[in-house]
């Protein structure tokens, strides 16, 4: 028997990110090739946004897609977060050359405001949310904290591009395949403050800081480079990465949905005071997912070299939150 449609609201579904997104949930590669979808998409109400939005629609229609049960365009969030099980919030301003992602805070702390308040009045119960608006992590907290109705841990914010940025530079470094690349850590922000951590990494089972063997590469080449890609893609392309954070999105949201199979991926999660890092904080933590649920890999030692680290992209986080806790304290 066929499944029921699972309602996947998006937010910016006209912008760059939903271009590269809405089609490939519509395709099944989000939660599988035998689960149809209705798309929720949100854009603003501007005329130029909403014909935009039309154009989409009108292309998402053209692929016949036969997962999409349906499709409803609207500016209004109480319509797009109706039911919506599945969340995707790509809406934001986004950041040009010279701009930091904190520059962006108050701007785009208003719409997750007001989503967060629209979430919470009428998303579906078992809602999965994905914040990939920047600042990601402080916006998921913002959501998270107006929706108070919902579990915390429907609240989570996008790390997984930094995530496959970090396996993507150690494999080429080790000259090894991705999928040789296993236990891949990011911990903090979405932001140049990020640890990319390949202390539990394995590249084809041997260790990664054994087979890099290059402790200056690591500190001084790898991590600023993971950190900095975003403003490198930016750089180069005069605008902000789009298919790979389509991309990054839909890995998230899939391995959510239909377990890791004990293999870690890195997201933003409420934190439970593991790590040192505060209770209620958003922050990259290794995970794995089962079951719909994700769950924090525990017990990994963190050495001095690691806290300091963890605990640079804390502050970054905790004064984020402090430039927005107004808004739902
Ligand atoms: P974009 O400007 O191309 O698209 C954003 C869209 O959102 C626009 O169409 C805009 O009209 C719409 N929008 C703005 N406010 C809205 C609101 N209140 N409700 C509904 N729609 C709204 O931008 P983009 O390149 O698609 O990037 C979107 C966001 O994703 C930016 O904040 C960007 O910085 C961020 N981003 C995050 C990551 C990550 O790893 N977390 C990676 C890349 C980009
Ligand atoms: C990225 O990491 O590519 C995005 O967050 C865009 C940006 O502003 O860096």
């Amino acid at each position: 028997m066929a499944k029921a449609p699972v309602r996947v609201a998006v937010t910016g579904a006209a912008g760059q990110i939903g271009y590269a997104l809405l089609f490939r949930i519509a395709s099944g590669e989000m939660l599988g090739k035998d689960q149809p979808v209705i798309l929720q998409m949100l854009e603003l109400p501007m005329d130029k946004a909403q014909a935009a939005l039309k154009g989409v629609m009108m292309e998402l229609e053209d692929c016949a897609f036969p997962l999409l049960a349906g499709m409803i365009g609207t500016s209004d969030p109480r319509v797009a977060f109706k039911d919506a099980q599945q969340a995707l919030l790509v809406g934001a301003k986004p950041r040009g050359p010279g701009m930091e992602r904190k520059d962006l805070l108050l701007e785009n702390a208003k719409i997750f405001t007001e989503q967060g308040k629209a979430i919470d009045e009428v998303a579906a119960r078992d809602l999965k949310l994905i914040v990939v608006g920047n600042p990601a992590n402080t916006n998921a907290l913002i959501t998270m904290n107006t929706a108070k109705s919902l579990p915390q841990t429907a609240f989570t914010s996008m790390m997984r591009l930094d995530h496959n940025r970090a396996i993507s530079q150690l494999a080429t470094r080790t000259q090894a395949s991705v999928t040789d690349v296993k236990n891949m850590v990011v911990w903090g922000n979405h932001s140049p403050t990020m640890y990319p951590d390949i202390r539990f990494a394995t590249v084809a089972g041997k260790a990664a800081p054994a087979l890099v063997n290059d402790e200056a590469w690591y500190k001084n080449e790898y991590i600023p480079k993971v950190g900095k890609r975003g403003a490198a893609i930016i750089e180069a392309r005069g605008l902000s990465s789009a298919a790979s954070a389509a991309n990054a999105a839909i890995d998230h949201m899939r391995d959510w949905n239909m377990g890791t199979n004990g293999a870690w991926v890195t997201m933003g999660v409420v934190s439970d005071g593991s790590y040192g890092i505060p209770e209620g904080m958003i922050y990259g933590m290794p995970c794995t997912c089962s079951g719909g649920k994700w769950e924090v890999v525990k017990g990994l030692e963190i050495d001095a070299f690691s806290r300091e680290k963890m605990d640079f992209t804390l502050k970054e986080l905790t004064e984020e939150r402090d430039g927005v806790k107004h808004l739902f304290a």
